[in-house]
């Protein structure tokens, strides 16, 4: 399984890695090491299903298969639990895609954040997107900025353009549920609300008088589908929720600060924006760990142990309450399980009080739980 010529610890180290990991159930298709996780590889067909083929030099030798999509907790547990009480894979600055054409006829002078589309990031698990909007050229853009400004050399796409992707993937999957957090600079009158509305997603829209507002548990997930209010949208602007019912994100939640300031270990403390984590009024956590420039080639590695050492600081941080949004740039670069499996680490905790969601067995009555009654709920409910 490891090439030649390299310590001997290695081979034992990935020995061990693979009978934890098996233990955990991810390949159990695979008829041959080399297309298991962590196995060597040279393209993406050696690896088994879920995972890829990556080349991580920061991390290691060669080309390795590594996770390539998130765990689907709602079918692996089902029991319907409130919204708060999971973890989703988020992706920040969603729209900021190597190789995305420029619309505006300059090149693009600006970093990205990610390297596939949001249809594919949706496709492998990605339930949170967090975007930028900007007023630019008479409509909503999806931007970095300058000096507070979209330009044409930072400009990605028109909004429009994501929006019929979370559209055309919450229409396609009708169970699904998908969060949009915007770093909103918009200031057209309901500018928002007309690019929400032509992109056909109002129909889906999670309305701001179901949110709790003084720290309560969100509707159950079995609710917010069979009600079909399956996107929840966030606005950075305060004044929207009263002027276009959009939800300002600081009433709901807290997140810890983002960038260089964030990556420190041991320390995890709230953005600016922010209440402190630790205030339990706002009833969703969203955990940062992404640098302040993206660097491509270190992103495997910060979005592996490091990213689930701030998992537990973080959760320490927040009053003992377990992230339920998990924000990474290069979401599927890893040494192995990254961000999948920080995600699944903290839907294992919220959900059963597990070390990893693949623990939840579906037919055991958790007695762990700091929610009993909820579970109870949902069991009777269901
Ligand atoms: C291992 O299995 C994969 C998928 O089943 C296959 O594509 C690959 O060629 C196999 N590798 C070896 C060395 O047999
Ligand atoms: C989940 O449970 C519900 C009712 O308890 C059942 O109708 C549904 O088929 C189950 N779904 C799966 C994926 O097992
Ligand atoms: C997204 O990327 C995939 C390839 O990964 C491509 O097949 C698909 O057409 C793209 N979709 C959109 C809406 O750009
Ligand atoms: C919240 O955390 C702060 C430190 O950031 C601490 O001073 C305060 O006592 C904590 N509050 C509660 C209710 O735990």
């Amino acid at each position: 399984m490891a090439a030649p010529g390299r310590s001997v610890l290695r081979p034992i180290i990935i020995l061990v890695l693979l009978m934890v990991n098996h233990s955990a159930g991810y390949h159990s298709v695979c008829t041959n090491d080399s297309c298991k996780f962590l196995g060597d590889c040279s393209s993406d067909s050696d690896c088994a299903a879920g995972l890829y083929c990556l080349s991580c030099p920061a991390g290691f030798q060669l080309s390795r298969c590594v996770r390539s999509t998130a765990t689907d907790q709602f079918s692996l547990v089902n029991i319907s639990l409130p919204f708060n009480k999971y973890a989703f894979l988020t992706t920040h600055n969603s729209f900021a895609i190597e190789g995305e054409q420029s619309h505006t006829g300059v090149p693009r002078v600006t970093f990205n954040n990610q390297e596939e589309n949001v249809t594919a990031q949706l496709n492998h698990g990605v339930r949170a997107l967090m975007l930028d909007t900007y007023d630019f050229e008479g409509d909503v853009w999806l931007c970095h900025s300058f000096k507070g400004q979209c330009h044409d050399y930072t400009a990605f796409e028109p909004a429009i353009d994501t929006l019929k992707e979370i559209e055309a993937f919450l229409t396609a999957n009708p169970n699904e549920i998908v969060t949009v957090i915007l770093e909103d600079y918009v200031q057209a009158p309901n500018g928002l609300t007309k690019v929400f509305t032509d992109a056909g997603l109002m129909k889906y829209w999670f309305p701001v008088s179901n949110m709790p507002k003084n720290g309560g548990d969100w509707p159950l997930v079995s609710d917010m589908v069979t009600n079909n209010q399956r996107l929840l949208v966030f606005t950075s602007i305060r004044s929207k929720e009263q002027s276009e019912g959009i939800a300002y994100q600081w009433n709901y939640m807290v997140e810890n600060q983002y960038g260089d300031g964030g990556m420190n270990a041991g320390s995890c403390f709230n953005r600016g924006e922010s209440s402190p984590l630790n205030d339990t009024s706002k009833s969703l956590v969203l955990m940062n760990y992404f640098r302040s420039v993206p660097i491509k080639p270190l992103a495997c590695v910060q979005n592996s142990g490091r990213l689930i050492d701030m998992l537990q600081t973080c959760h320490t941080a927040s009053g003992n309450r377990w992230a339920n949004f998990i924000a990474v740039d290069y979401y599927k670069r890893s040494e192995g399980g990254g961000a999948f499996q920080a995600v699944d680490t903290s839907n294992g905790e919220l959900i059963c009080g597990c070390q990893d969601v693949h623990s939840c067995l579906p037919d055991r009555h958790y007695t762990l739980l700091h929610y009993q009654t909820d579970i109870d709920q949902a069991i009777k409910g269901s």
